[in-house]
C-alpha cells in the first residue's frame, strides 16, 4: 500500500521531466488551507486531559468547528475557564446528566433553533414528556448494546434500536412475522415519524395515515373505478404499521377481518349460515367446506380488496 503513491508521484515525476515542465510545485498556486483546517481543526486544550471525549467528535460536525480553546467543547459544557486553571477544585458539572430535559435540550437549541426539521420540537410528543435531544442523539458516540439486525454488515446502530430502548411494544410488533422491514435496516422509524414533534397524530411525517402509506405503496393510492369505502378511510382499518401475527401486517385473517363489515350478503359472508361453517348444524364435520372460509378465505376471490378498475361486475365485486 505504501509503495503505491510513491511510484505514482516517481512516475509523475519522470512525465514532467519527459514533457519539460518542473518537477516541483513551486510554481503552482499555493493550496488552499481552510479545507485542511476543517477536517483537523486545532487539539482543543481540553484535549490533554479529555483525550476520550475529543477524539470521539473529532470527525464530526461538532469537532469540525471546533478550535484551540475547545470553544464548541464549551458551547455544549459551559464556560470551563476556571476548571482549566484547577480541574480538581474548579469541578464541571456535567448537565447531561443530572439536569432537566428541557434545560438539556436548550443547549443544543442555542444553535439549531432554525432547523426546519425541528420546528415543530416543544409541541411534540417527546418534548412534551421530557425526552432530551441527548437521549436520542449520542454526541461521544458511546459504545452501544449489539445490533437485533440479522441482515446488515455494519457496527452503526440501528436506529429503530435508539428509539426501541424507550418504545419497547413497537419494537415487539417489528419482530413479529410479518413487519416493515425495521429490523433489516430497510425501512426507518423517521421514514413514517418526526421523533423532532409535528402536529399530525402520532407524530407522521404525512398529514394523514394514508398519504404516509402512499409516500410508499403509490400503486394504492387509486383513484379507482370500484373504490372499497374503508380503503380510502384508513389503511389502519386492515392494517397495523408496525408489525403483526397475521401476513401482509393484517389486523385479522380474512375472513374474520371482512366478517367484522360484512355479514350480510347475496352470497353469505359469516359462518353461521347452515351448512355453511365447518360442522354441519348436527356437529358433524362438513365434507363441503364453504370456499370463503378456506385458505386465503374471502381472498379466494376477492383479490383486489384495494379498488379495482376491472370493468363490470368483476370490478364492481372487487374480484379483479
Ligand atoms: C488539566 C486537566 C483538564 C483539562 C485541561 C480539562 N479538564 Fe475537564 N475534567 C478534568 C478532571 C480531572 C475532571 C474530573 C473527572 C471526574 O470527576 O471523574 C474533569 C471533569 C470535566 C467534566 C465533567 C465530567 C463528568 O462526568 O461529570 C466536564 C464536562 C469537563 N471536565 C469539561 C472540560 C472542558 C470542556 C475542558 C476544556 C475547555 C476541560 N474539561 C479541560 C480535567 C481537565
Ligand atoms: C454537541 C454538544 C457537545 C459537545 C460539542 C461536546 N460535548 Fe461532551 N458531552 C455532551 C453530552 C450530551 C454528554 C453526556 C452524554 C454522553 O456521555 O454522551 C457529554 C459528556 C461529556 C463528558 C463526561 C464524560 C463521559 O464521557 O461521560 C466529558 C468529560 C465531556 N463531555 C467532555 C467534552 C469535551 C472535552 C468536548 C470537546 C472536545 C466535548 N465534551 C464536546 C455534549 C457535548
Ligand atoms: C455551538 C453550536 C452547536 C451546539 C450547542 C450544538 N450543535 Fe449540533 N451542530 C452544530 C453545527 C454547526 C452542525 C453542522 C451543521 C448542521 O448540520 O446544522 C451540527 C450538527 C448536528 C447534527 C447533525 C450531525 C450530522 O452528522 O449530520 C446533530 C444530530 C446535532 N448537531 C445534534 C446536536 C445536539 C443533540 C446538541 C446538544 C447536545 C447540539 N447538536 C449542540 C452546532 C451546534
Ligand atoms: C426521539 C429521538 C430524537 C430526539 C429526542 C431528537 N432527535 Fe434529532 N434526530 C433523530 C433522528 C432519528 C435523526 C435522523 C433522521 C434521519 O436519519 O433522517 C435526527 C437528526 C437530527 C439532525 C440532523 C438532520 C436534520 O434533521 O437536520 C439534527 C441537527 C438533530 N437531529 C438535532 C436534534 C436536536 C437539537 C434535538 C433536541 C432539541 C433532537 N435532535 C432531538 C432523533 C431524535
Ligand atoms: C411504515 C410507517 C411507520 C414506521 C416505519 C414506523 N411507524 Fe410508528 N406509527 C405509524 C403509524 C401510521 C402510526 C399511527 C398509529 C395510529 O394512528 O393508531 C404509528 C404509531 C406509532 C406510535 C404511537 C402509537 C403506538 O403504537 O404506540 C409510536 C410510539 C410509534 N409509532 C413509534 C415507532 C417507532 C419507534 C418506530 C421504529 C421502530 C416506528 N414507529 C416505525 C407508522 C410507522
Ligand atoms: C428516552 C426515551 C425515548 C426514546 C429514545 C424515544 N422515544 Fe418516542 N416517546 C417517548 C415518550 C416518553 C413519549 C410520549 C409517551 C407516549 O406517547 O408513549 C414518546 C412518544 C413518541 C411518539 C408519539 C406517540 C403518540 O401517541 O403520539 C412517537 C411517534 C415516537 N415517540 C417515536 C419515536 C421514535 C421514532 C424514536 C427514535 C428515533 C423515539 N420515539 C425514541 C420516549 C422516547
Ligand atoms: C418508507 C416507505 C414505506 C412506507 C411509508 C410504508 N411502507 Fe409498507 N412497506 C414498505 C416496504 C419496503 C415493504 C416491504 C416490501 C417487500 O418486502 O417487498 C412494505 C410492506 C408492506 C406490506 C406487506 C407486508 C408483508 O408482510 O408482506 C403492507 C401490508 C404494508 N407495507 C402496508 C403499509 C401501510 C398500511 C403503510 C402506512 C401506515 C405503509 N405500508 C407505509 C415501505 C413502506
Ligand atoms: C379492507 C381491509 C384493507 C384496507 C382498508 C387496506 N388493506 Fe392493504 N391489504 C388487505 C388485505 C386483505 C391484504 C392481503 C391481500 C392478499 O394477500 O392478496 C392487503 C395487502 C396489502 C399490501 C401487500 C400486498 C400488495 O397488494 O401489495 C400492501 C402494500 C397494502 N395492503 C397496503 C395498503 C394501504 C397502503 C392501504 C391504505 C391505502 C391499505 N392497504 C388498506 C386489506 C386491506
Ligand atoms: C371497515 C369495514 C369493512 C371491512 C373491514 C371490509 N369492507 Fe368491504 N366494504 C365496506 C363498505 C362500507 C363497502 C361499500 C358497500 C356499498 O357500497 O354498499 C364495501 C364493499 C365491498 C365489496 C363490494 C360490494 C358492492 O356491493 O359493491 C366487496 C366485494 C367487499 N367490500 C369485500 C370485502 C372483503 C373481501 C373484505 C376483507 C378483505 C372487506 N370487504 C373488508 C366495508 C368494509
Ligand atoms: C368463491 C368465490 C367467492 C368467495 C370465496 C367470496 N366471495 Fe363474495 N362474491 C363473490 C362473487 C362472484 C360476488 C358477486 C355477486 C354475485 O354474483 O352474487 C360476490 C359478492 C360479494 C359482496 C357484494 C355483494 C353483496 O352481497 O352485497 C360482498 C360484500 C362479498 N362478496 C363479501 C365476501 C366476503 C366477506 C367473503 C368472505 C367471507 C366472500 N365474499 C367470499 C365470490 C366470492
Amino acid at each position: 500500500m505504501r509503495l503505491l503513491p510513491r511510484c505514482a508521484a516517481t512516475a509523475v515525476a519522470a512525465l514532467a521531466l519527459l514533457v519539460g515542465l518542473p518537477a516541483s510545485s513551486q510554481t503552482a498556486p499555493p493550496a488552499k488551507e481552510p479545507a485542511k483546517e476543517k477536517y483537523a481543526p486545532a487539539t482543543p486544550v481540553c484535549a490533554g486531559c479529555h483525550a476520550q471525549s475529543h477524539e470521539s467528535i473529532a470527525m464530526s460536525h461538532h469537532g469540525a468547528k471546533n478550535d484551540a480553546g475547545g470553544s464548541m467543547c464549551q458551547a455544549c459544557h459551559g464556560d470551563a475557564s476556571e476548571h482549566i486553571k484547577d480541574p480538581t477544585t474548579n469541578k464541571m458539572v456535567n448537565k447531561f446528566v443530572k439536569a432537566p430535559a428541557a434545560e438539556k435540550s436548550a443547549v443544543c437549541l442555542t444553535c439549531h433553533t432554525t432547523n426546519r426539521h425541528l420546528a415543530f420540537w416543544e409541541s411534540g410528543k417527546h418534548s412534551k414528556n421530557d425526552v432530551a435531544c441527548s437521549d436520542c442523539h449520542n454526541i461521544h458516540g458511546k459504545a452501544k448494546a449489539a445490533t437485533v439486525a440479522p441482515y446488515t454488515t455494519t457496527s452503526r446502530p440501528l436506529e429503530a434500536d435508539t428509539c426501541g430502548t424507550c418504545h419497547k411494544q413497537v419494537r415487539n410488533a417489528a419482530l413479529k412475522p410479518s413487519h416493515h422491514p425495521i429490523i433489516e435496516g430497510k425501512v426507518k422509524c423517521s421514514d413514517c415519524h418526526n421523533p423532532h414533534g409535528a402536529v399530525t397524530p402520532a407524530m407522521l411525517k404525512h398529514e394523514t395515515v394514508n398519504q404516509q402509506c402512499f409516500s410508499c405503496h403509490a400503486d394504492k393510492r387509486g383513484p379507482f373505478v370500484f373504490g372499497h369505502p374503508p380503503v380510502e378511510e384508513n389503511c389502519l382499518t386492515c392494517h397495523t404499521p408496525h408489525g403483526s401475527s397475521h401476513e401482509k401486517l393484517l389486523t385479522e385473517k380474512a375472513p374474520n377481518l371482512c366478517q367484522d363489515c360484512h355479514v350480510t350478503g347475496r352470497h353469505p359472508t359469516s359462518f353461521y349460515g347452515s351448512g355453511q361453517g365447518w360442522n354441519l348444524p348436527s356437529g358433524a364435520p362438513n365434507s363441503a367446506v364453504s370456499s370463503r372460509f378456506i385458505a386465503r378465505g374471502c381472498l379466494n376471490c376477492h383479490n383486489s380488496v384495494h379498488g379495482s378498475n376491472a370493468p363490470t361486475s368483476r370490478g364492481k365485486f372487487l374480484i379483479r
